[in-house]
């Protein structure tokens, strides 16, 4: 059922608790984003807030430290880079609950931002503690929730607060399960799927989920390794689920049944070793060596992969074709990213590492949807409800 959003809501001279998710990527050494597509993202809820005179106070994740203050998880660069992408000032808080922090925004005018420390330096996000939610509900009078990528998860500030605060959808939140919700509803068809990543295990749901929607299902990444092996190939050394293999090939099999193809590599890159020295040989699925394993698609697998996707009128892509970190082992990835930006069919992007590939090669704009959902698109799109929209206002009521 669609959820009441901002819209829905009068938000003048009311404390707008926005749960964003601001999980960014940042560079181990140096501190500094390296991906702010997630602040980004975020803009047009936080804009439309400013507009219509709301207090808005931010409250965010970064990173997993645990329940513990960790200094490099600190929201500071991100106060600053999203004061230099709204142009506005943005304020920061010593904590995310207590009496500082009460005061803090009880003093903010309309239109002022306030963003809330680390809300994971408390044990009790994640144990979605009631005193704890209860102590962020304190903080506002309206709970928005537009931290898609973090939907997934049953937390204090994504379900625990809801009980306390009306509690409606960002425009991000929003838009995302409009995006994801109509591959699952009404897709144009031909639909294909193009899934990689490391395990088989990790898009199982997901494949279950989606068969009965899609036309075309082409499985690349590590992944594959698993449905090579279900089909009696060698794989070399490449990591076989082997309590998987079965299923794979039942997976298969029920494609078959249903008219979908479901096609694997035809050739790969094996390598000796997954590092940065090491050299790529491309060989045919038969001729995988003992001693060498896959660390990418091969270019017959780019053409046969590519012209299937081309018939599409929707695409929906999860997980790299390879190797992606190395760059000799990331030419399969990069080519179908530039073939699905070059696309007029719908293209829908899996979040996480996915989102991150696309957004390096400077190729998000030409794609219809970005995800900011790693974790929280593959839920949604295996079927599972996601724990913080189900807490939110329904439309009707
Ligand atoms: C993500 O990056 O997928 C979200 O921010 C959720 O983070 P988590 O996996 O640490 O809960």
């Amino acid at each position: 059922m669609a959820k009441k959003t901002i819209r829905d809501i009068e938000v003048e001279g009311k404390r707008v608790l926005v749960r964003v998710d601001f999980n960014v990527p940042l560079d181990m050494k140096t501190g500094a984003i390296t991906d702010d597509s997630r602040i980004r993202a975020a803009l047009p809820t936080i804009r439309y807030l400013v507009d219509h005179r709301a207090k808005v106070i931010l409250c965010s994740h970064l990173g997993r430290p645990d329940g513990k203050v960790v200094e490099e998880l600190r929201m500071a660069p991100i106060a600053q880079r999203l004061s230099q992408l709204t142009n506005l000032p943005v304020s920061t808080a010593s904590d995310c609950i207590g009496a500082d922090v009460e005061k803090a925004a009880s003093t903010l005018k309309e239109g002022d931002i306030l963003l809330l420390e680390n809300i994971r330096f408390h044990t009790e996000e994640e144990a979605n503690d009631p005193f704890f939610a209860q102590a962020l509900a304190k903080l506002a009078d309206i709970y928005v929730d537009d931290a898609f990528g973090t939907a997934h998860r049953a937390h204090a500030s994504t379900v625990g607060i809801a009980k306390y605060l009306p509690a409606v959808a960002g425009f991000l939140m929003e838009k995302e399960l409009k995006a994801l919700g109509s591959l699952l509803t009404n897709p144009e068809h031909p639909f294909g799927a193009l899934l990689g990543g490391a395990k088989v295990s990790d898009k199982i749901g997901l494949i279950q989920n989606i068969s009965d929607k899609v036309d075309l299902l082409l499985i690349g990444g590590g992944m594959a390794a698993t449905f090579l092996k279900a089909q009696g190939y060698e794989v070399g050394l490449s990591l076989v689920e082997t309590d998987k293999q079965d299923l794979a090939h039942e997976l298969m099999e029920a494609a078959k049944r249903k008219g979908i193809s479901l096609l694997v590599p035809a050739d790969v890159m094996v390598a000796n070793s997954i590092s940065a020295e090491a050299t790529g040989e491309i060989v045919p699925i038969a001729d995988i060596p003992t001693n060498k394993s896959i660390v990418d698609i091969g270019p017959k697998t780019v053409e046969l992969f590519s012209q299937q996707i081309r018939q599409c009128q929707t695409v929906f892509w999860n997980g790299p074709m390879g190797v992606y970190e190395i760059p000799q082992f990331a030419r399969g990835t990069k080519a179908m990213v530039e073939l699905l930006a070059s696309m007029k069919a719908t293209t829908v992007i899996g979040g996480g590492s996915t989102a991150e590939i696309v957004e390096e090669m400077n190729l998000t704009h030409k794609m219809t949807h970005v995800s900011t959902g790693g974790g929280a698109s593959l839920n949604f799109l295996k079927g599972k409800s996601l724990p913080g929209v189900s807490v939110l206002l329904d439309k009707e009521k």
